[in-house]
């Protein structure tokens, strides 16, 4: 099976912070585990940059929104890059295949008659001259009476609305009342689609509470879903009008594709046939406040386009600073660049790799948990097999791990075959506890047989199996680990003289001179962490 494997677009208008890290690294590991199997995965990612909060932005700044864009695109990437994300293309929703395949569903769907012309009312600022739609005006929430809520989406309930339905609406740009102006949109009409989806959607979300939510939208009729907005705007035009864009939602998703696209034309690949082949299949990964785009309009613009590939929509929960909301005004908000300052990129992957599972409840990042998880696990079990052995073997046995002693290896096999599985379903935190509990009962094993001893008693050879044992099974180990700590693993292999070792190389003897251990990575101390919150 060959997977494309996607996380949400990043909107080009701000840096990355550690929320994104935590769906990027959730995405990477799956991919990075994808490609140690028999299957194949590519990690498809690209710029979300329509919409009116990046065209105000770019106001705001006195540059183009192409230059917002393409500087924020460029960074965006290199974050990406420097917490060892492996993406196989990032590409933009500002792009020629975007137009074009946006422009294609938007042509099929209204041939299909699923999207219609309407005069509507809609919130205008007079004092800034723009139609308020989507997040530039706040009130209350019309589903659940939650204050403060902006005009598209409950962020309390979920639900999605019409800006006009939100009770007490006040501008956002202008702290002014706004009035009611008409105008002519395009809707498409979901609920036509409303059997389909019920057929369809359970089975691209495997998830509980999900499946549930999904249930309870789907059981009432769904609405019309306003797919345009006037000028000003940031986006494609309609096909045929002047002055009215397609609603950044609409691109966004098909910026996935676009990402797709444009790397099979980098590749002289045809994407036509690529999306149809029948061992292809898409999978997102994204976070539970776009639940209702990915799994309800999303599907729906797919089926009008007749894509069928769509396999699955994986979501997790929001990340938690110090058990708070991420928020510039509490003072916990950390930028993924700014954290990079403070410890290794895998130190963070793998920490909140530990808390990851399947479940959608959010994700705590605190500074004392991260420091102690660090120390206790990768710096005082993992790293501390190789660093506590090797060094026998260095002197006592001409640098070379000794054939045959697969022993304890052998004996994890079936552990080993469980945390694979536990990678594959995703339940990252699972998979990580149980690879530090071989690490446990290895460090055990060293401790007992006090390879020490026997060589100070003269039983150098029994001392160098001990080593030898615990070496391969460090080696297992820092196999399983790869995908969740790519570089201090890559580390690790170098050290081993291994490269490009794989799931096959489990419990495997293959291993022959070993390099002296220079520290490659160091505790956290707490007093390192000074200002990471301001
Ligand atoms: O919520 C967000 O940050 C959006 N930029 C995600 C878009 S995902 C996809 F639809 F493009
Ligand atoms: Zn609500």
């Amino acid at each position: 099976m060959k997977y494309l494997v996607t996380s949400a677009l990043p909107y080009a208008n701000a840096p990355l912070h550690l929320g994104h890290v935590l769906e990027i690294v959730q995405t990477d590991v799956w991919v990075r585990h994808k490609n140690l199997t028999e299957d194949e995965a590519l990690y498809f990612c690209a710029s979300d940059t329509h919409g009116t909060p990046i065209m105000l932005k770019a106001k705001e700044m006195n540059i183009s929104p192409e230059d917002l864009i393409g500087e924020l695109h460029h960074q965006h990437h290199e974050t990406f890059r420097n917490f060892n994300v492996n993406l196989t293309n990032f590409h933009s929703t500002h792009s020629e295949e975007n137009k074009e395949l946006t422009s294609e569903i938007f042509n099929k769907a209204l041939k299909k008659k699923y999207i219609y012309k309407k005069q509507i009312s809609q919130l205008y600022d007079e004092k800034e001259q723009i139609f308020l739609a989507d997040r530039f005006v706040k009130g209350v929430c019309p589903a659940c009476g939650a204050d403060d809520q902006y005009g598209d989406a409950c962020e309390k309930c979920g639900s999605t609305y019409d800006a006009l339905e939100l009770k007490n609406p006040i501008s956002v740009l202008s702290d002014t009342t706004p009035t009611i102006k008409e105008s002519e949109h395009y809707f498409f009409k979901l609920n036509e689609l409303n059997d389909y989806l019920k057929k369809n959607v359970q089975k691209i979300s495997k998830q509980k509470p999900i499946k549930a939510k999904l249930d309870e939208w789907l059981n009432e009729d769904l609405r019309d879903w306003d797919v345009s907005r006037d000028e000003p705007y940031f986006g494609f035009n309609i096909p045929g009008e002047k002055t009215k864009y397609i609603y950044v939602w609409m691109d966004a998703p098909v910026g996935y594709l676009a990402s797709i696209k444009n790397w099979t034309i980098q590749n002289n690949l045809n994407y036509e046939d690529l999306l149809k082949k029948d061992d292809i299949k898409l999978v997102h990964f994204i976070g539970k406040d776009i639940v209702y785009f990915h799994l309800l309009f999303w599907p729906a613009m797919l089926k009008t386009a007749e894509i069928e590939s769509l396999d699955e929509v994986f979501v997790h929960g929001f990340l938690t600073i110090e058990g708070n909301k991420m928020s510039k005004s509490k003072g916990n908000f950390i930028l993924a660049e700014k954290a990079l300052a403070y410890a290794n990129p895998d130190y963070y992957r793998y920490y909140l790799c530990s808390k990851l599972n399947t479940d959608i409840s959010d994700i705590d990042f605190s500074v004392d948990d991260f420091i102690q998880k660090i120390n206790s696990d990768l710096i005082g079990k993992f790293i501390n097999i190789g660093s506590r052995t090797q060094n026998f073997l260095l002197k006592l046995n001409n640098s070379k791990v000794a054939p045959g002693n697969i022993k304890k290896s052998q004996e994890y096999s079936s552990t080993y075959k469980e945390i694979i599985n536990f990678i594959d379903k995703k339940e990252y935190s699972k998979a990580l506890k149980n690879i530090m509990s071989i690490a446990d009962k290895m460090n055990a094993y060293v401790s007992n047989e006090e390879p020490w001893n026997k060589a100070k008693q003269g039983d150098e050879e029994r001392c160098i199996e001990i080593c030898s044992e615990a070496i391969n099974v460090f080696k297992d180990l820092s196999i399983l680990l790869q995908s969740f700590i790519p570089s201090i693993s890559k580390n690790v292999f170098l050290l081993l003289n291994a490269s490009d070792l794989s799931y096959e190389d489990l419990g495997a003897d293959i291993l022959n001179d070993v390099q002296k251990f220079e520290p490659f990575i160091t505790r956290l101390e707490k007093n390192d962490f000074d200002g990471i919150l301001d």
